[in-house]
């Protein structure tokens, strides 16, 4: 009898319960096989190709491929040497999802890569995906960006890991609006990499910003909720803003999509959503739904490895 097709997925520990959400919502003829450590496998409805299942739109995967095989380590090994002669693969990763430490693989290739992965004691998978270059490498505890010692937080970490996922359109002179900016390793990620920065918050911001970069910051403080656009006349105009304050998302959207209306310039949202702040399934339409009736037509959104109870919407204009 032919095997049934049957997908691995892995996510976060605390965002498997999302996916499935996700999936029974969104991907209904996928059923739920089973779970552990941030490793979930489904019943797929066919066959289909690598590229193809890459390209389907999940926001709570980390990475997603077809399953060939599960069992204990030596059975894994064994079968390794058959999947390597089937398919051709720009590279092997080894995840360790039981570890603390994960090990970064080589995400700038374009191509086939073949799994092999620790989800339980001595449980394995291995599968095979298709991998696009900013696509998260092997990874369980420690973010793929390097932080430096200066940065006032791992906010630092958590905007460089959404650039490196969602790589937005942004020119090198742009001005970013740093919503929730304190202490400030978002704004230190951004100044680090040549932008100018506005920070908003109704707390300071770490003396090391304006101390490492004495130019290009300027700072607004007060609440994001009595922002307007009146607050902003006479500074740089506003390309990108970035938001991640500890709020409920829908009403955030809400007064930042009027807000980014009325600023001409203002090409697109990086935004973290809080998955405790009430977040149910049913905003991820809604959030889709206000983006578009505001005609930001590229809508992305996606875990980010460091951070296991939110995840990143990126939107942004179409031209
Ligand atoms: C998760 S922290 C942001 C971390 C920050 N982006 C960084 O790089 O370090 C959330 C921030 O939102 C700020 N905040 C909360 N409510 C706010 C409001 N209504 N207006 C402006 N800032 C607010 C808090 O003071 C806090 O500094």
């Amino acid at each position: 009898m032919k095997k049934e097709p049957q997908a691995y997925f892995i996510t976060l520990i605390h965002t498997l319960s999302f996916l499935k959400e996700e999936f029974a919502e969104y991907y209904p003829s996928w059923h739920f096989k089973s779970g552990a450590h941030g490793f979930a496998t489904f019943t797929l409805d066919r066959e289909y190709g690598l590229e193809e299942f890459r390209s389907f739109n999940t926001t709570f995967a980390l990475a997603k491929g077809i399953l060939l095989h599960q069992g204990n380590l030596a059975e894994m090994e064994a079968k390794l040497e058959e999947v390597q002669e089937t398919y051709k693969a720009i590279t092997l990763h080894r995840w360790d999802l039981m570890a603390e430490e994960g090990k970064m693989g080589d995400r700038k290739n374009r191509g086939v890569v073949i799994d092999f992965i620790r989800y339980d004691e001595d449980q394995f998978a291995l599968g095979v995906r298709y991998q696009i270059r900013g696509d998260f490498a092997p990874y369980s505890g420690i973010s793929p960006i390097p932080m430096p010692e200066r940065s006032p937080s791992k906010a630092y970490q958590k905007l460089g890991e959404a650039f490196k996922h969602f790589r937005p359109l942004v020119a090198h002179d742009d001005v970013f609006l740093d919503i929730g900016c304190s202490p400030g390793g978002s704004s230190y990620y951004l100044l680090k990499r040549g932008y100018r920065v506005i920070g908003v918050d109704l707390l300071d911001i770490d003396p090391k910003v304006r101390e490492d970069f004495p130019e290009g910051f300027l700072f607004l403080k007060q609440s994001f909720s009595e922002l307007k656009t009146k607050h902003l006349r006479g500074l740089p105009p506003v390309n990108w803003i970035v938001f991640d304050v500890d709020c409920e998302p829908i009403e955030a959207l809400t007064s930042l999509l009027k807000m980014m209306d009325k600023l001409d310039e203002c090409d697109g949202l990086i935004m973290t959503i809080k998955l405790d702040r009430g977040f149910t399934l049913k905003d991820l339409g809604t959030l889709e739904t206000m983006a578009k009736n505001h005609a930001y037509g590229v809508i992305r959104k996606g875990l980010l490895p460091s951070h296991e109870k939110e995840f990143c919407l990126v939107l942004q204009k179409t031209d």
